[in-house]
């Protein structure tokens, strides 16, 4: 297969593990006889010091142009100011919104060698695998009015609108349904229904289409339940559904039980289609710029080596590849290698870790 993949390195961590994962897409070609061609552009601060745009109209056209995106972290200190007119962070609801990226997935999966690193107590981590489905392009992020107002008084208030269309509800939960066929046919739709308009429309979709998965069974968990929930028993979870705004809390909440955020990845899926017939997805690791350790060559390059092999499955339709990468990072950290956000001895660099999994990358 020929493919195109854009990589939006950004900011801090992001182009080093970025790389670290291009090389492994790089040997997965070679090894299964592929033909990836790869550009780069620019997203968040760094876009914002050459150009002053967090998403330059460039990087929306090559995004356009290719068949998926790898995507490494955006932010850092440079750019934190609650005053700025942009920020790193705009880039990335920018090109969500850009390329119509609807559906985050967000799988959590503990691997039993780790569980050390995890807060909770071992035996909670077992048989840990589930996936957060989170809507993307709605609610509290996007919702106008969202802005500040000079009262009166001369006091601010500041507003932000948490807005759903039914189609937008619709088409989450649908493919939330869809992918609980493919695993443990468990769906738990996540809102705050007892309080919120947008959260009893979104429950009375969900319950509509249940009927529609007859081998899917249904559970409807408030959000402040389900977060306590996870944790104290995760293993209970097979696909969570959930808006944009509660995904988010979700699943930072999540990415710590399995020891270290720096293993997960994420697929954002959405409307468009690439020149394979499958999705144009944007994939990236679930950590943030890590600026304190940018540059020092230590991160962690395992969520976004897992989101190249995200990459492969869903908008190349490579599964076996995407399995070797996967199969490749199990035996890794069985084997003992470990990155410093996981070991306080003998840590791999951000290279040696990459190494180990592309020695252990079989077609
Ligand atoms: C995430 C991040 C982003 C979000 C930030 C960086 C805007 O936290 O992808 O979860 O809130 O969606
Ligand atoms: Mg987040």
């Amino acid at each position: 297969m020929n493919a195109h993949i854009l990589i939006l390195g950004g900011d801090g961590v992001g182009p080093e593990v970025s790389h670290a994962a291009k090389q492994v897409l790089e040997h997965i070609a070679h090894t299964f006889s592929h033909t990836f061609s790869f550009s780069e552009a620019l997203i968040g601060g760094c876009a914002i010091d050459a150009t002053g745009s967090a998403l330059p109209q460039a990087s929306i056209d090559a995004a356009s142009a290719a068949d998926a995106i790898l995507l490494g972290a955006v932010g850092g200190p440079k750019w934190d100011n609650t005053k700025a007119a942009t920020r790193p962070e705009d880039g990335l609801l920018a090109i969500r919104k850009a390329l119509g990226l609807y559906a985050n997935l967000r799988p959590v999966k503990a691997y039993p060698e780790l569980a050390y690193a995890s807060p909770l107590r071992p035996e909670l981590l077992t048989n840990v695998d589930f996936l957060v489905v989170r809507e993307l392009t709605g609610g509290l992020y996007f919702g106008q009015p969202k802005e500040r107002r000079t009262r009166a008084d001369g006091g601010i208030t500041a507003v932000d609108t948490l807005e759903y269309h039914d189609y937008e509800v619709q088409r989450i939960l649908q493919l939330a349904f869809q992918l609980a066929e493919g695993r443990r046919k468990n769906v738990s739709s996540v809102d705050k229904a007892n309080v919120l308009e947008t959260s009893r429309l979104w429950r009375e979709h969900a319950s509509a289409m249940a009927k529609d998965y007859p081998a899917v069974t249904l559970q409807h968990v408030l959000v402040d339940t389900a977060a306590m929930r996870l944790v104290m028993s995760p293993a209970q979870f097979d696909v969570l559904v959930t808006e944009n705004t509660f995904g988010d809390i979700l699943t930072d909440e999540a990415a710590v039980l399995v020891g270290s955020m720096g293993l997960l990845p994420s697929a954002s899926l959405g409307t468009q289609t690439n020149a394979h017939g499958f999705p144009r997805g944007l994939y990236e690791p679930i950590h943030g710029s890590a600026p304190d350790i940018a540059g020092k060559g230590i991160a962690n390059p395992i969520g976004t080596i897992l989101s190249a092999a995200m990459l492969l499955r869903h908008s190349l339709g490579l599964n076996n590849e995407a399995s070797a990468i996967e199969n490749a990072v199990q035996a890794a950290l069985q084997a003992g290698a470990r990155t410093a956000d996981l070991t306080k001895e003998n840590a791999l660099s951000t290279k040696e870790m990459t190494e180990k999994i592309l020695a252990l990358v079989r077609a």
